[in-house]
């Protein structure tokens, strides 16, 4: 009897742990249809795969031959090449040579300098084409270099410039000006923070207001108030998402740490609905509203750019459907809807992405132009999840403190921005703002596809990424082209042209005019010559097969 009780307890109790591990295993599946089908969508292993591609690069003679052009296109190219060389040695030079020099001490130039062309090319272009990093002044919607070569900026400043830079020319100035009795005293505030705080709710609709240094501290926070709030563990982003640096946010490529408490899901995914319905785990959704020009793909740079197979377009209606759908399941399940505006508040709308999407966020983060042209993040949210201490509870804290938050510099300029930002000048920008946007990239479109070039751009609002339209090895070449044409682009090149609101038509036409000549006399040097037995497949298949026999080759060598 004794051994019948012990033998029907010990079936029991297998049962209910193969019931459990089957529900696990249930659970980890749904996770798994959760993720985007690319290698973006599984950070584990892209970080693994990203350890066995192994350097190589092209000799001078593969350089302009590596798609299999024949011989008169190489040559071809090699006179473009040497021209652009040429022209970049002797119009850039001063400002070429104090950043070579820069470049031996500060590792940020090392690393830029390293990742603006796919690898194999880079020796050569670094050898011919070298960039400077140094500008002396700003000035409408032009910046100027050492040598005094005049360029319309599509930099935005990493998205900082939203209004031109001589509007933050005077945030900066006139709030040094208003704050230089108290001077940089940290800990206790500058008055300014009261209508800051102020005038913050009112854009975004929210309680409170917390001030940091930078957008990625801004996100840390966020999440960090998340979890402490539903006691849960997980972040939950999307794939091809940019949060910052922070780890818990990067848990792919570029991290030296897999991250053990993050989901990367596939954006605008049902199967991700249902993970966010089921688990119990997920503290936070982050969404950083940019991605609805290119759902689940980060903004490829030019050092990706071994083919034509980055693809963008903005899909408002669509995306909006998502995002309140998303804002559905997060009211029904508890967990924190956080919107990363650090990049597009203050771009789309007045009342940022929030109002351009029409849906509420939980928790916001800010940062980059609202300092006024000062480093800065800011978090607001509703008042319950704000909170850092709990009541009942004194030793159960969520820590956040930073030596230089609220500084009265950037109080000031930040108080001077927002005040410009709310009177009805400023807001008047917004009006049609899409309608400009859109208007101003069919136009350069129609010019390109009549001009019969390969290139197209794709917009959200003044954020513009920049299409490939026939498989090509060589799109990258177009940021010199570019250049030489006189236009600054950011280190990731044609990936992501931010212009300044305040660009006027004319301006706007200037930047076209250039854009079709750089493309045109990139054409005319033979870069997109193109075999029609060519596509971004076989492309890709010849490089993976060049990374295979380089890898093998290295081994034996070992
Ligand atoms: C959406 C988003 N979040 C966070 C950050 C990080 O901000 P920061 O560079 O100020 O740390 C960025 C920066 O580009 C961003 O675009």
């Amino acid at each position: 009897m004794q051994w019948a009780t012990t033998t029907l307890a010990v079936c029991g109790l297998g049962a209910a742990a193969l019931a459990t591990s089957m529900l696990t295993l249930g659970r980890r599946l749904e996770l798994s249809q959760a993720k985007h089908r690319s290698l973006a969508g599984h950070a584990r292993m892209a970080r693994r795969l990203a350890g066995f591609v192994p350097f190589y690069d092209y000799d001078e003679e593969r350089f302009f031959a590596s798609d299999g052009a024949p011989a008169d296109i190489a040559d071809l190219r090699r006179t473009g090449f040497a021209r652009l060389s040429e022209l970049y040695k002797t119009r850039f030079a001063e400002t070429i040579s104090r950043s070579a020099e820069a470049a031996e001490a500060i590792s940020d130039l090392q690393f830029t300098g390293a990742y603006r062309v796919p690898f194999q090319y880079r020796r050569v272009v670094r050898a011919h084409l070298p960039l400077g990093a140094f500008l002396q002044s700003s000035d409408g919607v032009t910046v100027t270099d050492l040598d005094g070569n005049r360029f319309y900026d599509l930099t935005g400043s990493y998205g900082v410039n939203v209004f031109g830079y001589d509007f933050y020319k005077g945030t900066i100035e006139r709030g040094a000006a208003r704050v230089h009795e108290l001077g940089p005293v940290l800990g206790a505030y500058h008055p300014l923070i009261i209508e800051n705080t102020r005038r913050i709710k009112e854009i975004s609709g929210l309680d409170e207001v917390s001030f940091h240094m930078s957008g990625t501290e801004a996100v840390m926070q966020a999440v960090r108030l998340a979890r402490y709030h539903t006691r849960r563990s997980h972040l939950v982003r999307f794939c091809g998402a940019y949060h910052g640096w922070w780890g818990d946010v990067q848990p792919g490529i570029g991290n030296p740490l897999p991250t053990h408490e993050t989901y990367t899901l596939a954006e605008m995914s049902e199967d991700t609905l249902h993970v966010l319905r089921t688990r119990r785990d997920i503290a936070c959704v982050l969404v950083n509203p940019e991605q609805g020009l290119h759902p689940n793909a980060p903004a490829p740079t030019d050092s990706s750019l071994l083919d034509s197979t980055r693809s963008s377009h903005f899909d408002k209606a669509a995306y909006t459907e998502w995002l309140k759908r998303l804002r559905q399941v997060c009211s029904e399940r508890n967990i924190v809807l956080i919107f990363d505006e650090v990049f597009v508040g203050f771009r789309l709308a007045p009342g940022g992405a929030q109002e351009y999407f029409g849906v509420r966020a939980d928790l916001v983060t800010y940062g980059k132009t609202i300092g006024g042209g000062l480093p800065i993040g800011v978090v607001c949210g509703r008042k319950d999840l704000m909170k850092r201490f709990r009541d009942d509870r004194p030793a159960d804290i969520c820590f956040a403190r930073g030596t230089f938050n609220a500084h009265p510099y950037v109080m000031a300029a930040m108080n001077e921005f927002l005040r410009l930002f709310q009177t009805p000048d400023v807001q008047a920008l917004y009006r049609d703002l899409d309608a400009v946007w859109d208007g101003r990239a069919q136009r350069l479109n129609r010019r390109l596809a009549d001009e019969g070039l390969p290139v197209q751009v794709a917009n959200m609002s003044a954020l513009w990424v920049v299409c490939y339209t026939q498989p090509s090895r060589y799109n990258w070449m177009l940021q010199y082209y570019l250049r030489a044409q006189g236009v600054a682009l950011s280190w990731v090149g044609t990936a992501r042209l931010i212009f300044s609101l305040n660009y006027t038509d004319a301006d706007f036409d200037a930047v076209a005019d250039r854009f079709v000549a750089a493309a045109k006399a990139m054409q005319q040097d033979g870069w997109w010559w193109h075999d029609p037995a060519t596509t971004n497949r076989t492309i890709r298949r010849a490089i993976m097969k060049e990374m295979i026999a380089h890898r093998l080759f290295s081994r034996r060598k070992h």
